[in-house]
């Protein structure tokens, strides 16, 4: 067995290569400018020189607001992307995993499991819709996981904004009104290597729901516990409304996963803190 990890230097990549090595799983992981996904002749030379078994895609378009004005950019890597990998992985029989996001909801059930109807808002949540369908399409084999509000050791993501922004400003400005379930990286890649030969779709993601004002909130409340210095008095509550983003999300597409029994976001939370906070 070999993965071959798309993306080298994203969140959720950086921690399955991670986990891959801390499990001694042979795999190769390639970024952007060695493999592009959007490239049909690079894909074609990949799977025609690599040896490989399974092909992990953790690429992904994923600037939510940007991709209100960039939805070409969007709609190559997030859907047609998704297609030539779809198409190549069955081709040369490889397993394909792919991941996709709660944005494909529209939050008005408050809980979807994984057969639920998608009707994503945003251009993003389309493309990565679109994506869905074309992968298993092209290979009825694959296994698509969804997830959502990933935060993870490396990468951008809502903790480090949060870090940052508190270390910054006497007050913060949260939005309230949107409800999900936050996931580590780490724990959905260490579930990944489980699912290896699954298909279908997977929802995970880890135990909780909150807000993310509530994640802002638990987000202080570690730091004032582990003594990592900050300006931040208040964190104060706003709507969608008023915080008016370029792309709509779903007030509430909290993640239903019923196949797993993960721990609560807020102990990846601890461990993601501890990495970005020492010195
Ligand atoms: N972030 C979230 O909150 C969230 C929530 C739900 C679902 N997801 C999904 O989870 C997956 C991973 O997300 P992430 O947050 O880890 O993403 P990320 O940190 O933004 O990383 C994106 C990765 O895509 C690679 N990439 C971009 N364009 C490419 C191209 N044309 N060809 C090949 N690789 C390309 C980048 O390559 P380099 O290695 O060269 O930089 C990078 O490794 C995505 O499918 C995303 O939609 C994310």
């Amino acid at each position: 067995m070999k993965l071959w990890i798309i993306g080298r230097n994203g969140m959720l990549s950086r921690a399955l290569q991670r986990k891959c090595r801390e499990k001694g799983i042979d795999f190769v992981a390639t970024s952007r400018k060695e493999v592009d996904v959007e490239d049909e002749a690079a894909l074609k030379a990949q799977f025609e020189t690599l040896h490989f078994s399974h092909v992990i895609n953790c690429s992904g378009y994923t600037a939510v607001d940007l991709a209100e004005e960039e939805k070409e950019r969007a709609y190559a890597l997030n859907a047609e992307g998704v297609a030539l990998l779809a198409k190549l992985s069955a081709l040369h029989k490889k397993k394909l995993i792919h991941f996709s996001t709660d944005y494909v909801f529209d939050g008005k059930e408050k809980e979807y499991h994984e057969e639920a109807e998608t009707a994503p808002l945003s251009v993003y949540g389309k493309s990565k819709e679109e994506g869905e369908k074309l992968l298993h399409k092209h290979h009825p084999q694959a296994l698509l996981i969804r997830t959502s509000w990933l935060f993870g050791k490396e990468g951008n993501h809502f903790v480090k904004t949060m870090i940052r922004l508190m270390q910054e400003k006497e007050e913060v400005h949260v939005v309230d009104d949107q409800w999900g379930r936050p996931t580590y990286a780490d724990d959905l890649a260490e579930e990944t290597l489980t699912l290896l030969d699954d298909s279908g779709i997977v929802h995970y993601a880890n135990h909780g729901e909150t807000t993310w004002h509530g994640f802002a909130e638990v987000i202080k409340k570690k730091l004032e516990e582990k003594k990592v210095a900050f300006k931040c008095q208040k964190i104060k509550p706003i709507s969608t409304k008023t915080f008016d983003a370029k792309a709509s999300r779903p007030l509430s597409a909290i993640l239903k996963t019923k196949r797993f029994s993960p721990r609560h976001w807020e102990e990846g939370l601890e461990e993601v803190i501890d990495h970005v906070t020492q010195p």
